[in-house]
């Protein structure tokens, strides 16, 4: 099964079994370890001379008393090993402290790993630990010295782990009395558990842990079951993903959230240098980052996934403030029409759609020298005009990088340059120290700094006058697509994997860095999307939160994913996304419909193109990308521009509930998350909760004629007709679906209104729009022990409560802001129900095959003279 042929790499040998610490024996055991052929007892000796001082220096401190050190096995069942370095690698690279499969050609850690780092003394965070192995698995670096463990407990939910150089700033932990956790770090190898009542919730598994100048590299074990997270559901075994703000990330922060022993725990990684992370055959986390200062995880001890959401959010923030048209869709580009023109097409086709983009994307600087200033302003300012005019919310698209015009037309337009006085606020190219210039769509582009900018420069950098009413920040990741293959950096980093390179691709060069050339840029990466939006907000002086496309752990802006291809693939991928970011805290979120890359064909796709506006029912927020491929409606024909406007106006209908959730929550969730002691729905990710109330089972698949849904716990109602779905929990229900369907189930138990009477924006809908109520009875032994309820929030100071039984309903209000329901004319939002909808009562009841439907009217502004209304169901 091994090699057997060369070094003790893969052979335990017997005289190996102990470890007693002291100068002399220190000598036998390398002489084991590492040479156990006699010839090469005399390179031992050469060695020597030159390590014993040097090791004798490390461990001084270590008393004579003798403690002992794993010996470590390389027989470990193929899928429990671990990488030593990058793994694949040829027998004579792999490190002699690890285990070589000939076969298989790969080297990994023995269990446990000699790579860890050992205490003398019981752990405090005052200890320094050492490395076991002075040189790191992947060359023949040294491994860092000294290096501090500082654990934090942050709340009685929330522990923190930081790995840290000690040459780093001393971290002193928080101590708490009540917490919900325990941990213990065990020496002399040092190996942390932490138990909460679930049982162990995080170890280090006496695996590897490796620190170095470059590269850092953890692993650890969440749990046994299943994780989710990284933008996947389920986060399964193989996976890799990179903690580096690419234009095919998973945009949400990366949270991790596992299951184990029926109670869910979370992992937030919290390392801003690029880090990998990959989930081994056995479930362990391998986290390798490119860092010469640290590693830090915050560990969410749940116990549901709801209670993970709480804490993330507590520390990534979660103040922004949604407005009702916020949630209606947004629209970039014009078919290829003057904005005029195609403003009046949507309206004359009945599109409804709530904000548009105007005629370009602002990229910045781009004012300067483009003919005039004036006349670049006038154009944007125009558009705005225009919109404004079809009564619309004028929200632009906006870049980070400025534009390079310096060379064309500086000499004829002075005014126009912005270096040479904003020289030192930008990034360098690392060969010739000019200017870095990058490549985008626009042109080529520079990067500011943003974090050293002066306010001046900020001043200086923000094009127009006119008012904001929203706004996308795109391509802060940021982009840059010139071709970087003569900047290979594999070897001047100290690891180099497939992923990373894919990462780096359309960012901008790894190693520009500004005149003091103090840190490379690829270290700075991950933050720099932050960074570009306190920007943006400053220059700007918007007071509003933007839709961004990278962010670092900030929970407050809006996120706005870019760079999807078109295809029934992502469709799947967009919804998971969406969830996973939901739950992770950024409830706002926007997906482009039919994605927004050029990589879509109209005519060949457009019933995926339809599939996606009914998913986009339900997303959180949408946006249409118009420009160089048409997506909106207008550019469909027939049968399938008939369903995405009903798509979209399907969407304007729900807004009231989607409204009332998102005020407590994530709108499009996770079954994991919705049901978490529903064993039979921990794998499922093809179906998704919408609120409480509503389970989507979206179409996957081309042509797909059925849909199977795994029954989550409760009564389950299709939400157009009232049928019941009579499977029971846990099983499989097989649905069919015609394609222009997409099957919406209601939660017994539920109240859900919803405004039928599309309008073309989603505020006309909420003034024009009497109100219906679905009713979904959910009945305990008899048709005459019924409830539901629900809730109707419409402004921060008015709620209404519905509360039915199988013969009434009861409304009643929380809050006092009467004037915009009830003042009227003037009233911004409808003030009456005109017909209620009841699923599940008796079949005598019903006045449809499966409903009774009540066409009455029921003023909800009695309420504001009397405290409850009453309503009769039969
Ligand atoms: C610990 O928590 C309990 C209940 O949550 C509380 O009553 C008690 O005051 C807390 N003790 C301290 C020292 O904070
Ligand atoms: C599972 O959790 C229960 C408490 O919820 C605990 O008593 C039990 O020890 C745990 N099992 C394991 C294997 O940790
Ligand atoms: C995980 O470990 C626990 C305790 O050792 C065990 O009861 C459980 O069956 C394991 N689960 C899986 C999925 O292996
Ligand atoms: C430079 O100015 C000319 C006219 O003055 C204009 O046509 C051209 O587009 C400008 N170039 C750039 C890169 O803005
Ligand atoms: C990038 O440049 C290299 C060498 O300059 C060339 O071989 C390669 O084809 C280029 N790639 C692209 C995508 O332009
Ligand atoms: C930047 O990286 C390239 C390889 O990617 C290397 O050739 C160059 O020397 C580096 N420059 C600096 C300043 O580190
Ligand atoms: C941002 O704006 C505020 C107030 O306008 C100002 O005080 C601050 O210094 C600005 N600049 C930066 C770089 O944050
Ligand atoms: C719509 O119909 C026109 C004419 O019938 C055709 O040219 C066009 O390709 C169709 N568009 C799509 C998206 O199918
Ligand atoms: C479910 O059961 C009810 C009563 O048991 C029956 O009326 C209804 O037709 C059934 N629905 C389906 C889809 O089988
Ligand atoms: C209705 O069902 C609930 C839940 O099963 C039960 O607690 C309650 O006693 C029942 N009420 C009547 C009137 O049967």
């Amino acid at each position: 099964m091994f090699a057997q042929a060369d070094d003790t790499k893969n052979i335990i040998n017997s005289e190996d079994t102990t470890f007693s610490y002291d100068g002399i024996k220190q000598l036998k055991w390398y002489e084991h370890i590492l040479y156990n052929r006699p010839l090469r007892v005399f390179i031992v000796f050469l060695l020597v001379a030159v390590l014993v001082p040097v090791t004798i220096y490390q461990f001084h401190f270590i008393p004579s008393a003798d403690f002992q050190l794993s010996i470590g096995s390389c027989l470990i069942p193929e899928t429990a090993r671990l990488p030593c370095g990058p793994g694949f690698i040829p027998q004579d690279e792999c490190h002699a402290q690890c285990c070589y499969d000939v076969q298989r050609g790969f080297c990994f850690h023995r269990l446990p790993s000699r790579f860890s780092y050992i205490l003398d003394r019981p752990w405090s965070q005052y200890l320094i630990l050492h490395p076991r192995v002075p040189t790191l698995p992947f060359n023949s670096k040294n491994r860092l010295i000294n290096l501090r463990l500082s654990i934090s407990e942050e709340s009685a939910t929330h522990l923190s782990i930081y790995f840290y150089s000690a040459k780093e700033r001393f971290e002193a932990g928080k101590r708490l009395y009540n917490k919900t956790y325990s941990y213990v770090v065990s020496s002399p190898e040092v190996n942390i558990q932490v138990k909460a009542r679930q049982g162990t919730i995080f170890s280090t598994v006496r695996g590897p842990l490796i620190a170095s100048d470059g590269i850092w590299e953890a692993t650890f074990q969440l749990t046994n079951g299943t994780m989710y997270g990284l933008g996947e559901i389920p986060l399964s075994r193989g996976t890799t993903k990179m903690i580096y703000s690419h234009n095919k990330d998973f945009s949400s922060i990366p949270l991790i959230f596992a299951k184990y022993n029926g109670s869910y725990h979370g992992l937030l990684i919290d390392t801003v240098t690029p880090t990998e992370v990959t989930v081994q055959g056995d479930n362990e986390l391998v986290v390798r980052s490119l860092t010469d200062t640290g590693l830090k995880f915050h560990l969410f001890v749940g116990p549901t996934p709801k209670d993970i959401m709480n804490d993330a959010m507590s520390f990534i923030g979660a103040k922004r403030k949604l407005e009702y048209w916020m949630l209606g869709a947004h629209i970039c580009g014009t078919s290829g029409k003057e904005l005029n023109e195609f403003l009046r097409t949507m309206t004359s086709t009945q599109i409804p759609f709530e904000s548009h983009c105007g005629h370009r994307p602002i990229v910045l600087g781009s004012n300067r020298c483009e003919d005039t200033e004036a006349k670049y302003i006038k154009d944007v300012e125009d558009g705005a005009n225009v919109i404004r005019q079809a009564k619309r919310r004028f929200v632009p698209h906006i870049s980070p990088y400025i534009r390079y015009n310096e060379k064309a037309n500086a000499s004829k337009a002075p005014s126009c340059t912005i270096l040479p006085e904003f020289e030192l606020f930008m990034y360098r190219d690392p060969y010739t120290f000019e200017v870095y210039k990058g490549q985008v769509n626009e042109g080529e582009v520079m990067y500011p700094a943003y974090e050293i900018v002066s306010n001046h420069f900020l001043r200086r950098l923000w094009p127009l006058t006119t008012k904001l009413d929203g706004m996308f920040i795109e391509n802060n990741w940021p982009l840059d697509i010139s071709n970087k293959s003569i900047h290979d950096p594999s070897s001047y980093l100290a690891y180099f994997s497939e992923d990373i390179n894919a990462a780096l691709t359309d960012t901008p060069v790894w190693n520009m860095t500004l005149l003091d050339r103090e840190k490379k840029y690829i270290f700075k990466h991950n933050t720099y999307g932050q960074e570009s939006i306190r920007a943006i907000m400053n220059m700007s002086g918007v007071d509003f939160q933007p839709a961004v496309t990278s962010q670092w752990m900030n929970g407050e802006v809006l996120i706005n994913r870019q760079n999807i291809d078109a295809s029934w693939y992502n469709l799947h991928k967009e919804l998971i996304r969406a969830a996973v970011g939901g739950i992770s805290g950024h409830w706002l979120w926007s997906s482009p419909i039919c994605g927004d890359t050029v990589n879509f064909d109209p005519a060949r796709q457009s019933n995926l193109c339809a599939k996606w506006y009914m998913a986009s029912t339900y997303f959180p927020m949408v946006r249409i990308e118009s420009g160089v491929v048409p997506r909106d409606p207008s550019a469909f024909n027939g049968t399938y521009r008939n369903q995405m406007i009903t798509a979209l106006n399907r969407r304007l209908s729900f807004l009231p509930y989607f409204f009332t959730v998102l005020q407590n929550g994530p709108l499009l969730r996770p079954m994991f998350y919705q049901f978490p002691e529903a064993d039979a729905l921990e794998q499922v990710n093809t179906q998704f909760n919408v609120g409480d109330g509503l389970l989507i089972v979206p179409n996957i698949h081309v042509y797909q004629s059925y849909v199977h849904v795994t029954m989550p716990p409760g009564t389950w109602y299709e939400f157009w007709a009232g049928e019941k779905v009579n499977v029971t929990e846990g099983e499989i229900a097989t649905i069919p679906t015609l394609e222009s369907d997409f099957l919406t189930l209601i939660h017994g138990g539920s109240i859900i209104a919803l405004q039928n009477d599309a309008e073309l924006t989603a505020e006309a809908t909420r003034t024009e729009s009497s109100f219906s109520l679905i009713i979904a009875l959910e009945c305990y032994n008899s048709k005459t022990n019924c409830s539901a309820a629900g809730d109707l929030y419409l402004l921060p100071r008015l709620t209404f409560h519905f509360k039915a039984t199988h013969e009434k309903l009861y409304i009643t209000a929380t809050g006092d802001d009467f004037t915009p329901v009830c003042a009227w004319p003037g009233n911004v939002i409808r003030e009456d129900v005109k017909d209620v909808k009841v699923f599940g009562l008796d079949n005598q009841f019903n006045n449809y095959d499966t409903y009774r439907l009540i066409e009455e009217w029921i003023v909800l502004c009695n309420l504001e003279n009397s405290d409850i209304i009453e309503f009769d169901l039969v």
